[in-house]
């Protein structure tokens, strides 16, 4: 009969493992972590940029005051981030958004292609609404990670962020619903 082979440290050599695991494990979520941090940190910078241009842009004063809002917001996310990195203990450090860059590129060609008034206001609100969801999902999945990692004060600073970023989409979904989708319809229907 076949003798399970006797080792005294089976059940704490598991338990090692495991615990092994789950610390490489975290190590690489924490990386994940601070790949997004750098990301976003760059978005939110390029936002800063590109939010006073969409400003000049804007006809409708509800929209131009949604973008001036949220142009002081996106300032206070970069200070955010700016305090997770010092949290994580790591130098601020931006790095490159592709996803931002696409972003930016397709709302100043949507900008560029129409006139001034309606159309362009709903261009505007179209492709922010695009970038809104961008940063919300980042945050999220950023959120996510924080808890996973029991950073918990840095869950409560990208709740902050998260929730300024769902309240920015929604006004920009009531500035299109208010006026600027029906006057664009008009525009078209003429
Ligand atoms: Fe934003």
């Amino acid at each position: 009969m076949l003798q399970q082979p006797v080792n005294s440290n089976n059940h704490s050599t598991g338990f090692a493992d495991k615990l092994k695991k789950a610390a490489m494990k975290s190590s690489q979520l924490m990386q994940l972590f601070e790949k997004a941090l750098k990301d976003i940190y760059w978005a939110e910078k390029a936002m800063v940029k590109t939010i006073p241009r969409m400003i000049e842009k804007a006809t409708d004063e509800d929209l131009a005051w949604a973008l001036t809002k949220h142009l002081s917001e996106t300032e206070t996310h970069i200070t955010r981030a700016e305090e997770i990195f010092e949290l994580l203990n790591v130098q601020p450090e931006a790095e490159k958004c592709e996803a931002m860059v696409g972003l930016v590129r397709e709302l100043e060609a949507i900008t560029d292609a129409c006139e001034e008034g309606a159309m362009r206001d709903a261009g505007i609100i179209a492709a922010m609404q695009k970038i809104e969801h961008y940063e919300i999902a980042t945050y999220g999945t950023m959120r996510q990670f924080a808890v996973t990692l029991k950073l918990y004060e840095m869950v409560d600073l990208l709740d902050l962020t998260l929730n300024e970023e769902k309240a920015c989409n929604e006004k920009l979904s009531d500035v299109a619903m208010n006026a600027v989708n029906i006057e664009a319809a008009e525009t078209t229907d003429q």
